[in-house]
């Protein structure tokens, strides 16, 4: 096997998703500790109020002490190199986080097990549906109060439609938590709460005991016993066969009970996670599908960080690099552009430092930084074989206001930080039909965002500006018009119909009464909730 080839083989490429407080942090932290990256907990983040530590960049993130944008992670365990892909999920919750989704192969599917599917959690898994990518379930909290296990899988069915297999099953929950059965070893392993964990040294606090032996009686209680006995069997009847096949396609997801918090079941799943994720994967182009073994370099950009240095206006250009291997002196071309460039000072982060690098491989990111010459979704390729990957879609926004400069001699400034903020993908802006750019109607995922925008509108092209909020909830692109004009439509008089900057016809509702309601009065017409094109 050639360097390229081992190198690229072991690399593990994927987000965790979650809703905030159901553990993300937490978990990631273990296994940063287990890949030995960090040295104690609390590296990562300290308590919230004064958490500075992986990407406070920009002034914003400083001043709320929280982290606007995502970042990546990279470690070493067992092997293989690890690219963990960090998705914002307190208020920071932006479309860069629906970004980074495009950037992974896999995505590790965080859940409260007190609090089941929640709705951040349901609308980042609605992404990686889209894309087809294997989802893995940590049902983390199992040392606290928790929801029957059987409803909870449940539920993730229902709610999210994809059929579970349970790899391990819990016994018991909170004060009562003795540990899981490990459907696969069949056999118990233990949970002793005040056990110590020694990192990367493989101390588990395992009981390795069949389910039949008379001593569980003694180890877990004859109830819990008696119960998991049961519960086993009735897995064991009623689920579906492990299919690996199924869980690399995202159509089966494996699930895992655990705590975070205590080291439970964290480097069990680490260890089975691994083994089942897969290396990284091919993606399709306008040259058909690229394999990620092909020796050229290729890349694309999923995320923009604007001016973290506010001196420099620079900004960081992050790509997932998609085939071959970077290195540093090689010249690409950025397809868009037409441009040959060499990529300036390339870095990785590892852990919470970051580090100008040498070289990387496909499944890596890199970040670079970029005078303003890129755009979401652009290519990076070796020269020699010219090719676009598939766009990144844009997502609908969830939140809307109106804006305009306060002052109207402004309009320039106003127009032009408008656009260029929207190109970066922090925004999107709109427009109602014959209406200029001197008002927009801004539409964001997260209502940080808003913040953000109007901060950089000050700050960096001096406008002020005036926000009037807007009531709307839903955003749609509508791919099947059933009427020769879009006024022509029959719709609710609280849906108003947009434009985006090529005149593309939207509609904004507020609420999914008013969707059901415009799809049920115009027949043929057919919305879409995201959209494949560029961004502005
Ligand atoms: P997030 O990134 O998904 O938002 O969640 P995070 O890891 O920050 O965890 C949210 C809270 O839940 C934290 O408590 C954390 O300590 C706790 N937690 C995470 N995993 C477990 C677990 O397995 N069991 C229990 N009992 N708690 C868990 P906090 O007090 O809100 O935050 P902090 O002040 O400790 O940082």
């Amino acid at each position: 096997m050639s360097e390229l080839e081992k190198e690229i083989k072991r690399r593990r490429t994927f987000a965790i998703i979650s809703h905030p407080d159901a553990g993300k942090t937490t978990l990631t932290e273990k296994f940063l500790l287990y890949g030995g990256a960090i040295a104690q907990a609390g590296a990562v983040k300290g308590k919230k109020n004064t958490r500075h530590a992986v990407s406070d960049w920009m002034e914003i993130e400083k001043q709320r002490g929280i982290s606007v944008t995502s970042s990546v992670m990279q470690f070493q365990y067992e092997g293989f190199c690890i690219n963990i892909l960090d998705t914002p999920g307190h208020q920071d919750f932006s479309e860069d986080t629906y970004r980074t989704l495009m950037a992974a192969d896999s995505a590790v599917m965080v859940i409260d097990a007190s609090k089941g599917v929640e709705n951040q959690t349901r609308k980042l898994f609605k992404v990686c549906a889209m894309r087809h990518i294997p989802i893995f379930t940590f049902i983390n909290k199992m040392d606290r109060e928790s929801r029957n296990p059987f409803d909870l899988c449940e539920q993730i069915e229902q709610e999210l439609g994809i059929p579970t297999y349970p790899m391990n099953w819990p016994i018991g929950c909170g004060k009562e938590f003795k540990g899981v059965y490990d459907r696969t070893k069949r056999h118990i392993i233990s949970f002793t709460s005040n056990d110590e964990m020694v990192f990367g040294k493989h101390k588990i606090a395992a009981s390795e005991v069949e389910l039949s032996d008379p001593s569980l009686d003694s180890l877990i209680g004859a109830d819990l016993h008696a119960a998991l006995s049961e519960d086993i069997e009735l897995l064991d009847g009623a689920s579906e066969d492990f299919d690996l096949e199924a869980v690399r396609e995202g159509r089966l997801s494996p699930v895992f009970f655990g705590s975070a918090l205590t080291n439970f079941g964290v480097e069990p799943f680490l260890e089975s996670f691994l083994q089942m994720t897969p290396p990284p994967l091919a993606r399709n182009s306008t040259a058909g599908v690229i394999d990620p073994f092909d020796p050229n370099f290729s890349a694309f950009v999923f995320k923009i960080q604007a001016n973290m240095n506010k001196a420099h206006r620079d900004r960081i250009t992050f790509m997932r690099v998609c085939s071959g291997k970077f290195d540093k002196e090689m010249d690409v071309l950025h397809v868009r552009g037409n441009k040959k460039m060499r990529l300036s000072q390339p870095q990785q982060i590892m852990a919470q430092e970051r580090e100008i690098i040498d070289e990387a491989y496909a499944g890596d990111i890199i970040g670079v930084f970029d005078p303003g010459i890129f755009a979401i979704g652009d290519t990076v390729c070796a020269p020699s074989k010219k090719f676009e990957f598939e766009g990144i879609p844009t997502f609908a926004p969830e939140h809307f206001e109106r804006v305009r400069p306060k002052d109207t001699m402004k309009r320039k400034q106003f127009v032009k930080g408008a656009e260029q903020i929207a190109q970066e993908g922090a925004i999107q802006i709109f427009h109602e039909p014959n209406t200029g750019m001197e008002e927009v109607i801004v539409g964001v995922v997260g209502v940080l965002q808003f913040e953000v925008f109007q901060y950089r509108m000050k700050n960096e092209y001096n406008v002020d500006i005036i926000i009037e909020g807007l009531p709307y909830s839903h955003i749609r692109w509508i791919s099947k018009l059933p009427v020769d004009d879009v006024k022509k439509l029959k719709l609710s008089s609280d849906t108003k119909i947009v434009q985006d900057f090529r005149d593309n016809y939207l509609l904004l509702f507020s609420s999914e009464w008013n969707i059901r309601w415009a799809l049920e009065k115009n027949e043929g017409l057919e919305l879409a909730e995201f959209s494949r094109g560029e961004l502005q």
